[in-house]
């Protein structure tokens, strides 16, 4: 049985998906721990399952590296497998992508490498294409340049704004999220096979 921490800090609503999905007993994995760098609504989820929640304000430390090692510290009691980032809108400082990688992913509201960063949705909408998408990664020491596991294209509709967009996306995400969790607990999914440590140079990127 796989075990999962997840890292949130707003709605949650992919959150919600996973839970859901791994309460079923026939899923491979289980979600153990699920952490926020601030008092998030997806905390709901999470004790509605529950399942023990960590909260380690980012506002409250010096620097990104103290807050991201306590962070870590406070998940790393739970051991989990894989660590999850489903909306968590902080950068990971290097020391802490360094001791989870590969076993870290990410889920993207965007067809990855297009639209990478906090505005994924909004990028795509100011560009004026007509198709963005839904990725999940492996996380590296960039923003959202790491190996792609899993993506889909999703349709930009006339009269679409960012809220609509987003919400559209959404369930694409939720989806190749559970599924690509379901692969890497089977083993259909290595993720051995990437070396994504934060310092590793471009070449990181591919698998070995
Ligand atoms: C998702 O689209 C995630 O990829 C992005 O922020 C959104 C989080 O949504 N970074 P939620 O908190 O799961 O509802």
């Amino acid at each position: 049985m796989l075990t999962v921490a997840v890292l949130i800090s707003g709605t949650g609503s992919n959150l919600r998906a996973l839970l859901e999905a791994t309460a079923d007993p026939g899923f491979p994995a289980r979600v153990v721990v699920v952490g926020a760098d601030q008092q998030a609504d997806g905390f709901a989820y999470a004790e509605a399952f529950g399942i023990p929640t960590v909260m380690v304000p980012f506002r409250e430390f010096e620097t990104r590296a103290e807050w991201g090692d306590e962070l870590r510290r406070h998940i790393d009691v739970w051991t989990p497998d894989l660590v999850v980032l489903s909306g968590l809108m902080r950068l990971l400082p290097d020391g802490v992508v360094d001791a989870w990688a590969p076993a870290l992913i990410n889920t993207h509201p965007a067809f990855l490498p297009e639209f990478p960063g906090a505005h994924g949705v909004r990028d795509a909408l100011a560009a004026g294409v007509r198709e963005t998408g839904a990725s999940v990664i492996v996380v590296d020491g960039g923003i959202d340049t790491g190996p792609i596991l899993a993506q889909e294209r999703v349709p930009v509709l006339p009269g679409d704004t960012e809220h609509l967009l987003h919400e559209r996306i959404k369930p694409v995400e939720r989806r190749l999220l559970i599924e690509t969790v379901r692969s890497i607990a089977t083993g259909a999914i290595d993720l051995s096979v990437y070396r994504t440590g934060a310092r590793s140079d471009a070449s990181a990127s591919d698998p070995l």
